[in-house]
């Protein structure tokens, strides 16, 4: 899958320097057309110009040659890129990935980078287990970055635990394996839905709910990077989607977001409704701000609200796939069950409020996934980026 593709090799100032060598060749073994790009700090650990042997293109460091003042441009290079790969990573560079600290050719090369980046860290292990540095993972990880975790052994500094470079041959894989998923979604057309609705009350006032549209996004990023031509209905929310190419339409309440999904599901191969949609809204709202002053206590009257997911599952033709959630505290598997059959759908997906790190707001979730051909599929807790993989793989075993 690698040969033809456009990789750049950041290489940061580490003693796991000396494995990218190990990288850059399989690389170029697999017919990748690699650039690498590394730290000064870096050049201390390894040599320039057993790199540019190997790939047979001038190492990149610095921002311009210093005896030709040949500018190196990190905008192009970024463009270029079919994916970017920085390893080893150390704590230092991750901060100034994870900051936005464009000190360096490599840091600009990253903050320029259009396409997926990956980055395996490699660090002593109280440096990987340092809250900063895990709190500056998880940023590149909300950024979609794609982090290849350290394994576990002997460090550089005698000591043995969580901090050794992934070897370069499972990067390569974890390569290959991103590269021959990616156009596996091509040509197909999806809609998402993610986040919560917002049913007014008055003025300043709504029913809403915990949903932070990560799930939801992460989705539509996944599916996009797969190749499918997105449209995600997002319901308000801070998050911001990475990937240009997908067709955000923001809406507020059920009723708009069900209008929306209406307007694109008849063109659509799959949809998947992963938007925490109010059940009930206010039977009225109310024009002015509702008052403390009243003597009475308000009474608000609520109506249910459109099904979306069931009234999609009735117009459904037969080539298309709907995928539903669910989101329990109780009766888990018996509930979603019972919206799979109900609300017509192929496939649900169940997150648990009992599972810690599962559901609304954090950035992992741990789903069971139940089909319409009977088949329960358990995941353990991951980040939500890579929940969304397992479902859009699982999408893809039902036609
Ligand atoms: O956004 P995050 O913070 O990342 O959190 C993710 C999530 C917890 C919101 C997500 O993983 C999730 O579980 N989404 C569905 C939440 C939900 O409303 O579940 P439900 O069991 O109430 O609804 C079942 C299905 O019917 C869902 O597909 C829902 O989108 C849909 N539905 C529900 C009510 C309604 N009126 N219309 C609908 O379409």
């Amino acid at each position: 899958m690698l040969r033809g593709k456009h990789i750049i090799l950041g290489i940061c100032g580490g003693i796991a320097a000396y494995k990218s060598v190990s990288l850059l060749r399989l690389l170029v073994k697999a017919g990748a057309e690699v650039q690498v790009v590394i730290t000064p700090a870096g050049k201390e650990f390894i040599t320039p110009v057993t790199l540019s042997a190997l790939s047979q293109k001038p190492v990149v460091s610095e921002f311009f040659t210093a005896n030709t003042g040949e500018w190196h441009s990190h905008v192009d290079l970024g463009l270029w890129a079919d994916c970017m790969v920085i390893a080893p990573a150390t704590a230092s560079s991750i901060a100034k990935m994870a900051n936005g600290v464009a000190d360096n050719m490599l840091i600009t090369t990253y903050l320029s980078a259009k396409s997926p980046v990956f980055v395996a860290p490699a660090m002593d292990l109280d440096m990987m287990a340092h809250p900063s540095t895990r709190r500056n993972l998880d940023l590149l990880r909300s950024y979609g970055n794609h982090i290849i975790e350290p394994e576990s052994g002997e460090l550089a500094s005698g000591l043995v635990g969580k901090g050794r470079m992934e070897e370069p041959e499972k990067i390569v894989e974890v390569l290959d394996r991103f590269f021959a998923t990616r156009e596996d979604l091509h040509g197909r057309k999806m809609l998402i839905t993610a986040g919560p609705t917002h049913e007014k009350i008055d003025p300043v006032r709504f029913i809403g709910n915990y949903s932070s549209g990560k799930m939801g996004y992460a989705i539509a990023e996944a599916a996009a990077a797969r190749g499918a031509d997105v449209t995600l209905v997002s319901g308000p929310v801070s998050v911001q989607v990475s990937n240009p190419a997908i067709n955000v339409v923001r809406v507020e309440s059920a009723r708009e977001m069900l209008s929306a999904c209406e307007d694109t599901f008849p063109q659509c191969d799959i949809a998947i409704m992963c938007a925490a949609v109010a059940d009930y809204a206010p039977e009225s709202v109310a024009t002015s701000k509702i008052k403390r002053e009243h003597d009475e206590i308000p009474v608000i009257k609520l109506v249910k609200n459109p099904d979306i997911a069931a009234t999609l599952g009735q117009e459904k033709k037969k080539d298309q796939i709907l995928v539903g959630f669910a989101l329990e505290t109780d009766h888990e598997l018996e509930n979603a069950f019972d919206k799979l059959g109900r609300k017509n759908l192929d496939m649900i997906v169940l997150n648990s409020m009992r599972d810690a790190g599962a559901g609304f707001g954090v950035d992992t979730n741990k789903v069971t996934i139940l089909t319409s051909d009977n088949r329960r599929l358990e995941f353990s807790l991951k980040p939500k980026t890579e929940v969304a993989n397992d479902i859009l793989d699982t999408i893809l075993t039902l036609k």
